[in-house]
C-alpha cells in the first residue's frame, strides 16, 4: 500500500508581491518565466494579489506587451498549458526602462505609487533576465534608487546563470551586489536543482536506510554525471564562444549534481545546513592536476548527422570564429578527497551535438568480491549500477543480475525502475515555477550561496586554464555531430 508523508508544517504563506523582470522583452522571459508563472497562476500557487512588470528598453504599451508574450510564449504549448491566459494577463504590465539612474528613479517612483495606492504591496522580486554584463550595473542602480531597502516590505534579487565568468568576476559581482543587498536577499538560480528527480536525490539518499551504508568508497567504484545535448550552439554563439562547455555546464549544473551525490547528510533540511554540507564537498575536490589523477578530454563537434539530417560543425555555425578552439565537449575526471570518497573517480561529462539529450547520474558499484560463477562464466558478471535520470525520463533505475530460466547457467542483467510519470500522472512541476515560488517564499534551499559559487569557480580555474591552452596543445579532439563524442 502506498504511504505518503507530507510536510507537517505548512510552508510559509505567500505574501502579495510585485515581480519586476529586467529583460522583459527577451527570450528567457517569454519562453520560461512567463509560462512558469502562468502555470503557478493556473494551479492557484501565486499570491492573491500580485503583479508582474516587464522592464526593458523597447517601447511597448501594456497591451502590446501582453500580445508579445502570448505570441512568443505559446509556441509548442498545449491548449491546457495556455488556459487562464486572459485572467493571468490582467496582472501583466510593461515599463520601458533605460539602465541609468534617471530610469531607476522613475521605476522606484512607479513602484511606490503602485504600492501606496492598493495591493500588491511593497514586496518586490527583481529578476535579472538580461545579458550578464548588466547584472552589476542593475544591482547598483537598484541600490542607489533605494529599491534594495526592506523597511516597507521585502526586496529580493534573482540572478540567472552565469554568475561571473571566472573566480575574479564572480567575487566582484558578489561584492557589488553586497553593497546594497544582504546575502538572504540574493537568489542565484540553477534551475536544474528544482527538477523533481534532483530534489528526490536528497530524499532517496537520506530517507532510505538501505543506501547510505553502501554510499562510499568501499562499495562504489565510480560515479558518472552526464548532461548530453543533441542541440548545437544555435543562436547562442556570441555567449558560447566566450564560455565553452565548462562555463556553460560544469560550473553550475554538473557541480550541483556532484555535490548532491557526494555530500554528507545535513543536520536538518534548512538552507544554511544544506549549503554548509555542499561547500565541504566543493572544498574537498582535488585540485586539478594530471600528476594526481585528474584528467580532461576536450572536444568540438564537426559536421555530422543528427536525427537523419546533416548539421554543420561548430566552426561553421553563425557567429563562430572559423578557427575557434572553444570546446563543446568535456569529460573531466576528478576526486573528492575525504574519507567517504577517497580514490573513487567522478567523471563529469557534457557535450553538444551528441546522439541524444540525456541527463543522468550513474553510480557504478564494485564487482562482487569473489565470483562463484567464474569457472562457467569467466569474469563477465556486470556490477550493479544505480542510475538517477532527469532526461529523457525522470526516473531511478537499479540494475542487478538474475538467472535466465534455462538448464544452463546463464545470467541476465535486469532493472528495477521507478519512473515519475508512471506513478505521478500529469505534467511534471516546472523547474522555473518552483524556483520562482521559492524566491517569493524566501526559501534559499535550491539556490547557490556566495561561498559555494566562489568555491566552484576556484576549483574550475585550473581546468579553464587547460581549456584555454587546448588549441595550442593539440588537445582538442574533433567528433562528428551525432557521435558519442571524442
Ligand atoms: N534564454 C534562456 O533559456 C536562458 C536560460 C538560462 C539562463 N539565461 C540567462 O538569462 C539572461 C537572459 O537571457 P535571454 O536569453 O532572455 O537574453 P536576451 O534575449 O539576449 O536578452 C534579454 C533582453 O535584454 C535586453 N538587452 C539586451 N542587450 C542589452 C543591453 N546591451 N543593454 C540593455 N538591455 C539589453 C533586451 O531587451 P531590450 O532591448 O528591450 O532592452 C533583451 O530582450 C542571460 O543572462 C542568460 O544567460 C537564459
Amino acid at each position: 500500500m502506498d504511504q505518503h508523508a507530507c510536510e507537517i508544517l505548512p510552508r510559509a504563506e505567500l505574501e502579495p508581491c510585485t515581480i519586476i523582470i529586467f529583460g522583459g522583452s527577451g527570450d528567457l522571459t517569454s519562453r520560461k518565466l512567463i509560462p512558469a508563472l502562468l502555470t503557478l497562476f493556473n494551479s492557484g500557487q501565486l499570491p492573491e494579489h500580485f503583479s508582474i512588470i516587464g522592464c526593458s528598453r523597447t517601447r511597448m504599451t501594456d497591451r502590446q506587451y501582453r500580445e508579445h508574450l502570448q505570441r512568443s510564449g505559446s509556441a509548442g504549448r498545449s491548449a491546457e498549458e495556455l488556459q487562464g491566459w486572459q485572467a493571468f494577463s490582467r496582472h501583466l504590465h510593461y515599463f520601458p526602462l533605460e539602465y541609468n539612474p534617471a530610469g531607476f528613479a522613475r521605476l522606484a517612483a512607479h513602484l511606490r505609487r503602485q504600492s501606496g495606492s492598493r495591493q500588491p504591496s511593497a514586496n518586490l522580486l527583481f529578476e535579472l533576465a538580461v545579458p550578464p554584463r548588466l547584472y552589476p550595473l542593475i544591482g547598483e542602480l537598484l541600490g542607489q534608487a533605494g529599491l534594495a531597502d526592506q523597511t516597507r516590505g521585502w526586496s529580493r534579487l534573482v540572478v540567472e546563470k552565469p554568475f561571473g565568468h571566472d573566480l575574479a568576476t564572480a567575487r566582484s559581482l558578489n561584492t557589488t551586489l553586497h553593497q546594497f543587498f544582504q546575502e538572504e536577499q540574493l537568489f542565484r538560480i540553477d534551475h536544474y536543482l528544482a527538477k523533481e528527480t534532483i530534489q528526490n536525490l536528497l530524499i532517496f539518499r537520506f530517507a532510505n536506510a538501505i543506501f547510505e551504508p553502501i554510499w562510499n568508497r568501499r562499495y562504489i567504484d565510480s560515479v558518472q554525471i552526464m548532461a548530453a545535448e543533441q542541440l548545437g550552439v544555435g543562436t547562442r554563439a556570441g555567449f558560447y564562444e566566450q564560455a565553452g562547455v565548462i562555463r556553460d555546464m560544469f560550473q553550475n549544473h554538473l557541480m550541483q549534481l556532484l555535490v548532491l551525490t557526494a555530500m554528507e547528510p545535513p543536520y536538518c533540511l534548512e538552507a544554511e545546513a544544506v549549503h554548509d554540507e555542499k561547500i565541504k564537498v566543493i572544498r574537498s575536490l582535488r585540485t586539478f592536476s594530471a600528476e594526481r589523477g585528474s584528467a580532461i578530454r576536450l572536444g568540438q563537434y564537426s559536421p555530422g548527422i543528427i536525427a537523419g539530417s546533416r548539421v554543420p560543425g561548430y566552426r561553421e555555425e553563425a557567429g563562430v570564429a572559423p578557427h575557434s578552439t572553444t570546446p563543446t565537449y568535456a569529460r573531466l575526471t576528478t576526486y573528492v578527497d575525504n574519507w567517504r570518497w577517497q580514490g573513487v573517480p567522478f567523471f563529469l561529462v557534457s557535450g553538444k551535438r551528441l546522439p541524444r539529450k540525456q541527463t543522468r547520474i550513474t553510480i557504478q558499484f564494485k564487482a562482487v568480491p569473489h565470483s562463484l560463477f567464474s569457472d562457467s562464466l569467466g569474469d563477465g558478471i556486470r556490477a550493479n549500477t544505480l542510475t538517477i535520470e532527469t532526461y529523457p525520463e525522470e526516473a531511478i533505475r537499479l540494475s542487478f543480475q538474475t538467472k535466465n530460466p534455462s538448464p544452463q547457467l546463464c545470467l541476465r542483467t535486469m532493472e528495477m525502475d521507478f519512473a515519475y510519470h508512471e506513478h505521478y500522472p500529469g505534467p511534471a512541476p516546472d523547474a522555473y515555477g518552483r524556483v520562482l515560488l521559492d524566491c517569493m517564499l524566501g526559501d534559499q534551499l535550491l539556490f547557490w550561496r556566495q561561498d559555494g559559487i566562489e568555491a566552484s569557480w576556484a576549483f574550475l580555474e585550473p581546468v579553464l586554464e587547460a581549456c584555454a591552452d587546448c588549441g595550442g596543445l593539440q588537445q582538442l579532439h574533433f567528433y562528428p555531430a551525432g557521435s558519442e563524442g571524442p
